[in-house]
């Protein structure tokens, strides 16, 4: 038997990295007078692009709202196909459906979360327009492999309108919105791919509250400032000129120049993404670091545990889900550990249910015998909390509930 522990205050599964510098800095940006789009959220895309040294970064208000965007500049519309995981969050696929597009769905690599690539590339046609991977829990794919994959069909690609024929091949998207900060080749992730897409809502390593980032590193002859100012001017209306120059004497008059959307992000917001970025990977992702391997030391020895991949030669996690499988287990069984930890008090999760689990997908005509690994694996995850203030004594909380648990079966 392991420690027996005295009654505890509730451990939830992914509270957000506030303290009184968090709220100096929204304080700040009250007391400027200036809330919406301006000063800090500029001056935040210049440290994001800074910290992943790649093309220009625009923030906006989810990373929902700016990859549909970013499909909409890209011209996909019906009669195209998007490649994207079967295991991932609605996001994924809905922005998919909201464009008129057709999702199509990828099982996951044998025994990880990862989309299987040879079942990707095996699912293109001269309709795919998008790959579009997702970095479960933080852990970068193969975005090299991707990117060749997508230039290795070149040949077949039907390009509609300017963009697509500018491209000429299909667009690859990482959806890194579990991702921000993992590494890819000792570098912080955001600029292997055609564009990258973080997502800063409030249980991400990095939040803004609501918030998403798009980073632009699209080859010649595009122009990724150009780039940019397009995606910001869609994300405001179609409006020539935002908010904070219109105020500037004489400035008042602007046109709209498409019927653009509504998702830019708030100097409120920026602010929180102002004080994660000072100190996110100085002490932020380190403290992730050492939380998994306080977990995995913790659960090494155990035969029914099957430990979270965090890394390879390549790619190193930011640590964003420690997704422990259990060996044996069906679906009733983890979710019977999941109320036990509950009522002990100890918040945990289950990411994801497969999209074809879900009555929308299910209704399109998604089966869920066609994605047998993403169900295999679905069936025994439990996502533990993982946040920066989770303290050691709390993960030895955790790990112990759950071992004994496991013995007491
Ligand atoms: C894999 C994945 N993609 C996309 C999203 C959407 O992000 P946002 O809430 O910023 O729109 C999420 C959010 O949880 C996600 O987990």
């Amino acid at each position: 038997m392991h420690t027996i522990f005295e009654p505890m205050k509730p451990i939830p599964f992914s509270p957000p990295r506030i303290d009184e510098k968090t709220i100096e800095a929204v304080t700040e940006v009250l007391r400027s007078g200036w809330i919406t789009t301006g000063p800090k959220t500029r001056e935040l895309e210049k440290k994001i692009q800074q910290y992943i040294g790649g093309g220009p970064v625009l923030c906006l208000n989810a990373w929902t709202n700016a990859v549909e965007l970013m499909l909409r500049w890209m011209e996909v519309g019906p009669g195209d196909e998007v490649i994207i995981p079967a295991y991932t969050y609605a996001a994924t696929a809905n922005i998919i459906i909201h464009i008129g597009a057709k999702p199509v769905m990828i099982d996951c690599e044998p025994n990880g979360f990862l989309m299987d690539l040879n079942k990707a590339e095996a699912a293109i046609n001269e309709n795919t327009k998008v790959i579009m991977p997702v970095d479960f829990s933080g852990l970068p794919v193969d975005y090299a492999a991707v990117m060749e994959m997508a230039k290795r069909h070149a040949g077949i690609y039907k390009p509609r309108g300017e963009n697509q024929s500018k491209l000429n091949r299909i667009m690859v998207i990482s959806d890194a919105a579990h991702s921000f900060g993992a590494l890819y080749d000792n570098t912080p992730v955001g600029r292997e791919v055609d564009v990258a897409a973080f997502s800063f809502h409030a249980v991400k390593n990095f939040t803004t509250a609501e918030g998403g980032a798009l980073v632009f590193n699209l080859p010649a002859p595009f122009d990724n400032e150009a780039i940019w100012k397009d995606i910001n001017r869609k994300a405001l209306h179609g409006q020539t000129k935002d908010a904070l120059s219109k105020t500037q004497a004489g400035q008042w008059q602007y046109d709209i120049v498409e019927a653009g959307y509504k998702c830019n992000m708030t100097d409120l917001q920026a602010a929180l993404g102002w004080v994660e970025m000072d100190r996110y990977a100085q002490d932020h992702l380190p403290r992730r670091k050492s939380i998994v391997a306080r977990y995995n030391q913790a659960f090494q020895s155990c035969s029914w545990a099957i430990l979270p991949k965090m890394q390879d030669d390549i790619v190193e996690s930011s640590y964003h889900l420690y997704a422990l499988r259990i060996q044996g287990f069906n679906e009733d069984d983890r979710n019977a550990l999941i109320t036990h930890l509950a009522e002990m008090g100890i918040s945990t999760n289950v990411h994801f249910q497969p999209l074809p689990r879900l009555s929308f997908y299910k209704n399109m005509g998604f089966q869920e015998s066609d994605f047998p690994r993403a169900f295999e694996q679905f069936s025994n995850e439990i996502s533990l909390p993982i946040y920066f203030d989770l303290t050691d004594e709390q993960v030895d909380c955790i790990t112990s509930a759950i071992k004994d648990y496991m013995q007491s079966r």
